[in-house]
């Protein structure tokens, strides 16, 4: 038996067939769930646990790494590793004591979610409150905004972020811009795509954007003319409908299931069809191997060009990487990459990769509209690549999203258990949970008849702002949810929200007691 500097005795035995990571972790979370650790309690580094208890540092990071991801434990910038606070959310409030302020972009009243917000939700984004701490709530009575697609900009370190604009800060603008993007920077980006999704890419292949808006609306300036049929997921991302209706495309609808688009069900006369194959958005669905083929086999046929959007591949949680769709066949396969999920989406960076013909078309497009991507941006972009800082950054931002996503998830299920089994007597509403292996969102699919606008309302009401899934849809929704980000909201805020959810989701509605 070994006593931690806490006084908290850790065994391990090695002749258990439990694994020594797993022996680790659960005799540290008994010690928080018993009360023998507290929140703020600080734990011994790995190497020194590991050095306490002989077994290797592997062994602890992985124990503290399942500790981390299901919420126990909490980081702390440069300080080392802290058990978590885990005591459950304060009792409910009452609906009129935590009546939200609805600004422009707020959850909408029943019905008229889609008329007051025309257009696209990510255009009409509340721009996220600056939290004070990593991991504390905004304010008591504030609003816990699940709102999705919005990265934690705030977990970026400062040191990460002076350096790369320091970096930056050491080039004059060029006297006229590469259209393609800077060269040290495609070459930069081929790697990082190489090492990150394995696509097999040069410097030739790569260009340079503002994100993946940016590179499909350069894709579709220079690929359609006026009519031409563009495909979008239906469900899908409103943003790439609206640039390709801009562009004078008519926009085709195409279905997709719990696993993605249905490729069987694709038209032939599609020029163009944008899908988001490795996590669909927003249903979440990771698109199978035999139907990436087949819709490799309707590309071809068909001679539409597909658009990979692969805007959040980097945070999967319990699921390996699926390969790119791209490296199945980048002849037909134009990809899109961004920096919106693993930065911010105001740092305004992405990149595109084709075939270099396509590259060269669509770099000399770009003096002619007089599109330009910011220098500074670049060379930052490029700093974070070549210092490893972005890549650390995403492995630290996996695990704070990984923590959310459990705590959210568990928050919801662990209800909907509890009132199955008969722990309340109360009504359910039955709902499933869609998508939560990978982003920054989930989706909580309601039954066909029970509007999501009447859980929207009863959760703002609660201080919890959610967003109906109708708003995806290009024509009538053909099922009923609501989507529930965590990107912005603290791992409190994601308890504290479960909680709110849950209850309601549980509960008889007030009007039935
Ligand atoms: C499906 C999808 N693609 C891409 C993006 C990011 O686009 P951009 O790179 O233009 O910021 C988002 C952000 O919300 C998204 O939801």
């Amino acid at each position: 038996m070994t006593t931690l500097p806490s006084g908290l005795p850790v065994v391990v035995d090695r002749a258990a067939p439990t694994p020594l990571a797993v022996q680790i972790s659960a005799q540290l979370q008994a010690a928080v769930t018993g009360g023998a650790l507290r929140a703020g309690d600080r734990l011994p580094s790995s190497r020194d646990l590991s050095a306490t208890l002989g077994v290797s540092r592997t062994v602890v990071t992985n124990a503290y790494a399942r500790l981390f991801a299901e919420g126990w434990l909490e980081g702390r910038h440069g300080s080392g590793t802290y058990v978590a606070d885990v005591t459950p959310p304060p009792p409910l409030t009452p609906a009129k004591a935590t009546e939200p302020d609805r600004g422009p972009g707020r959850p909408h009243a029943r019905g008229s979610a889609r008329a007051d917000v025309p257009g696209t939700p990510e255009r009409n984004r509340v721009s996220p409150r600056p939290l004070a701490a990593f991991g504390g709530l905004a304010a008591p009575t504030g609003l816990i905004d699940l709102q999705p697609g919005i990265s934690w900009a705030e977990g970026i370190e400062p040191a990460v972020w002076r350096r790369a604009w320091r970096h930056a800060g050491t080039h004059l603008p060029s006297r006229w811009p590469d259209p393609h993007g800077l060269p040290e920077l495609r070459a930069e980006i081929a790697a990082y795509l190489r090492r990150s999704r394995g696509l097999a890419v040069t410097p030739a292949h790569v260009l340079v954007t503002q994100g993946v808006s940016s590179g499909l609306a350069l894709l579709a300036d220079a690929l359609l003319t006026h009519g031409d049929r563009a495909g979008i997921e239906e469900p899908g991302y409103a943003t790439g409908r609206e640039v390709l209706h801009r562009a004078g495309a008519r926009i085709v609808p195409c279905r997709v299931d719990a696993h993605g688009i249905v490729p069987e069900e694709l038209p032939g006369d599609l020029k163009l069809l944008y899908t988001t194959p490795a996590h669909q958005y927003p249903l979440g669905g990771r698109l199978p191997v035999n139907r990436r083929q087949a819709l490799i086999a309707w590309a071809r046929s068909t001679e539409a060009l597909v658009v990979e959007d692969d805007y959040d591949s980097e945070f999967r949680y319990d699921v390996g990487p699926l390969p790119a769709l791209h490296s199945m066949d980048p002849g037909v396969i134009v990809y899109l990459g961004t920096a919106s999920k693993v930065l911010a989406t105001a740092f305004g960076a992405g990149w595109l990769v084709a075939p270099p013909g396509l590259v060269d078309r669509l770099a000399a497009l770009r003096p002619r509209i007089g599109t330009r991507i910011p220098e500074a941006v670049q060379h930052a972009v490029l700093a974070l690549l070549r210092s490893g800082d972005l890549e650390r950054h995403v492995r630290k931002m996996r695990l704070e999203y990984a923590r959310r996503r459990a705590a959210l998830v568990d928050g919801l299920t662990r209800a909907d258990r509890d009132a199955a089994n008969g722990h309340r007597t109360s009504a359910r509403v039955p709902f499933r949970l869609l998508g939560d292996t990978a982003g920054l969102h989930v989706v909580l699919e309601l039954p066909r008849d029970y509007p999501a606008e009447r859980l929207v309302d009863a959760a703002a009401a609660r201080g919890v702002a959610i967003y109906p899934l109708d708003r995806y849809f290009a024509g009538p929704p053909t099922m009923s949810g609501v989507i529930l980000g965590y990107g912005t909201a603290t791992l409190p805020q994601v308890r504290r929200a479960a909680a709110e959810l849950a209850e309601l989701l549980t509960s008889r509605p007030e009007r039935d007691r």
